[in-house]
């Protein structure tokens, strides 16, 4: 498949090049089934869903080109070779989003559920001119700071936390800027946008757009899948 085409002015890198360790199952994580679709179909049509993304270029482990391409075949996206981590991967997927791209989206392939909603919510942040915005949900249980040796030693005040989610977008050039030169790995690109001193806006997560890590949380989404409530919550057919 082709690179973005001209007039792809949003433009969506999904990272899926990990090899979900913490999940431990038998194949990279983007790639194992849920509910018999592989994780990172799944997170490329819920960006196409939402019908405010024009194409999605997915990074997967080199020897796994061919095999995304296959399995994503019929979609505007372009496959390539991630990196060692993550902020690699995501420098590897911005490279090759085009000229033409305004906005950028960082979307983990690891977060299959996620609802349109959301991606339409930090699209329209950004049309509305906020150079990089997240979806955040407040931080439910007590947070505590602990030594090495497990004791605490303060209680952190979680009124001012979030806990952030992705997609994260980003007017293009402030993404290519804070990518610019080699990054230190970060968790988050909204960390490396903060490092040059952009601001950083916040809307709405959605519970719906948790990543999944563990086989925990692939059971949850499969239990999810396998009821009513996700059509409900979502707005879209998974
Ligand atoms: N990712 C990537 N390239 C890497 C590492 C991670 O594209 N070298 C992607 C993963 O594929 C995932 C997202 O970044 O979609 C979030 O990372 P994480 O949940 O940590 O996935 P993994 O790194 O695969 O899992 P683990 O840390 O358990 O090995
Ligand atoms: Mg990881």
């Amino acid at each position: 498949m082709d690179g973005p085409s001209r007039g792809a002015d949003v433009v969506a890198v999904l990272p899926a090049a990990g090899s979900g360790t913490r999940l431990g199952a038998a194949e990279p994580k983007a790639f194992v089934p849920l509910a018999g679709v592989p994780l990172l179909v799944r997170a490329v049509d819920g960006l196409l869903a939402s019908d405010v993304v024009d194409h999605v270029v997915v990074a997967v482990p080199s020897e796994l080109v061919d095999r995304a391409l296959g399995l994503l075949s019929g979609r505007p996206v372009s496959v390539i070779a991630g990196g060692g981590d993550r902020t690699a991967s995501v420098a590897a997927g911005l490279a090759a989003t085009g000229p033409d791209a305004e906005v950028v989206l960082v979307h983990d392939a690891a977060r299959p559920l996620t609802p349109v909603d959301v991606v339409r919510r930090v699209v329209a942040a950004v049309r509305a001119g906020a150079p990089a915005v997240i979806p955040v949900l407040p931080v439910a249980d007590t947070v505590k700071r602990v030594d090495p040796n497990g004791v605490v030693t303060d209680t952190v005040d979680r009124s001012a936390l979030r806990a952030v989610q992705t997609p994260q977008a980003f007017r293009a050039a402030d993404l290519r800027r804070a990518y610019a030169g080699i990054p230190d790995p970060a968790t988050d690109d909204a960390g490396l946008v903060e490092a040059i001193g952009d601001p950083v806006a916040t809307v709405p997560g959605d519970p719906l757009a948790f990543k999944v890590t563990t086989a925990w949380d692939l059971r949850i989404a499969e239990l999810l899948l396998a009821g009513a409530v996700l059509e409900e919550m979502s707005g879209r057919t998974v």
